[in-house]
């Protein structure tokens, strides 16, 4: 790293990890002076006063938020003409933060995202050092303990519909013979904030789910001074779910570990891969249970009796059906009154 101040471009802004990033380089992350402009890209419309960054002043880092940047369409040419149009002093950008999703079935149309993003970048930005991205694979192909070094064994079927040995090849290619480098950040559950929404957020879904059951059975802010009876919400999953080790880590963490990075590429950058969790030890969701319930006024409570005919049969995001835990929520009175809804 030189002492010049760093122009950073964040792809997936409004995202999880990208959101985080953002709001750490605006809170002058690592310190003061290190950044002087931020470049947030975003797909869908976002306003900066919707986005809950801190507000612009002197002492912070310039943001511009630019929107409807699709990477889906075009390639790298036409990214670089928009990119050119929108963005002021694109030719300063020093560290690119690639924070986009990657649908797992879809990797042909992953690899066109990243390396338009590339192709436009080494077009645009001859003083561009870093590249960092996030990876996600849902479900898990080795068992644990999880080290680095298993990403370059992956079974072959797994090579075909996941798109990270993909963007490996291509990182590698783009950025041979340049002047930047670049490194993988590889985290489990993510939790953080997004302004307008993420399927990825595990925090959100929770909280949804927990403030329904606790609006379902009348439990609300004053549930403690009217003595309302203790409401018990059990875990809404299967035994081996709730007992299933994993590290979650918080967005701002991944964010500050991306941008250290970014900033120490010498013993970063190579296409080196990095696992962010907040604790070396990892926890389960039986644990954390009673704690996430309690936040909403709840008791938490171990998982259903009848969650354990349906162990690990369950889609992502099913419902163990007529079980207590749907009863209880009111699942089956929801379907009924869309279905009368819809006939009447
Ligand atoms: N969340 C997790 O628990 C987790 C864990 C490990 C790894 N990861 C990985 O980390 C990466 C980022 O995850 P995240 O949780 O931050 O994702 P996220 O919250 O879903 O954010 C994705 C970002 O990408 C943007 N985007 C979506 N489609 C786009 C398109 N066609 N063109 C341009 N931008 C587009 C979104 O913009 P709009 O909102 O404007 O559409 C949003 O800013 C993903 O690859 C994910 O697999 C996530």
């Amino acid at each position: 790293m030189d002492g010049a101040p760093g122009h950073a471009i964040v792809f997936g802004a409004s995202g999880l990890i990208g959101w985080a990033v953002v709001d750490q380089l605006l809170r002058c992350y690592p310190e003061a002076g290190t950044f002087s402009k931020i470049t947030a890209i975003s797909n869908r419309d976002l306003e900066i006063s919707e986005s809950h960054w801190p507000k612009t002043d002197a002492g912070r880092p310039k943001l511009q938020l630019i929107s409807g940047i699709d990477l889906r369409h075009g390639n790298g040419t036409t990214l670089a003409k928009s990119l050119k149009q929108a963005v002021e002093d694109i030719d300063t950008v020093t560290y690119l933060f690639y924070l986009a999703p990657d649908d797992t079935e879809e990797v042909a149309t992953n690899c066109r995202m990243l390396q338009n993003v590339v192709d436009a970048h080494n077009s645009l930005s001859p003083n561009l050092r870093f590249v960092g991205y996030g990876i996600y694979t849902a479900g898990g192909v080795f068992a644990p303990p999880l080290t680095e070094d298993m990403v370059d064994n992956l079974p072959p079927d797994h090579t075909e519909t996941i798109v990270y040995p993909a963007y490996r090849g291509l990182l590698n290619q783009a950025s041979e013979g340049r002047n930047w480098t670049w490194c993988e950040v590889c985290p489990d559950t993510i939790v953080g904030f997004t302004p307008n929404g993420s399927q990825f957020s595990l925090a959100l879904h929770w909280a949804q789910y927990l403030s329904l059951y606790a609006h379902n059975h009348g439990v609300g802010p004053s549930n403690e001074y009217t003595g309302n009876p203790v409401i018990e919400v059990p875990f809404p999953g299967s035994a081996a779910g709730a007992n299933s080790l994993f590290s979650p880590v918080s967005a701002t963490r991944i964010a500050r570990f991306m941008i250290y990075a970014s900033l120490h590429s010498d013993i970063c950058g190579g296409g080196q891969l990095f696992n962010i969790a907040d604790h070396e030890v990892p926890c389960t969701y039986g644990k954390l249970w009673p704690r996430l319930a309690n936040w909403f006024g709840l008791v938490g409570t171990g998982p259903p009796d009848d969650s354990q005919a349906q162990n690990n049969a369950l889609a992502v995001g099913e419902l163990p059906q007529g079980s207590s835990v749907s009863k209880s929520l009111g699942i089956q009175d929801l379907k009924k009154a869309k279905i009368q809804s819809k006939a009447g």
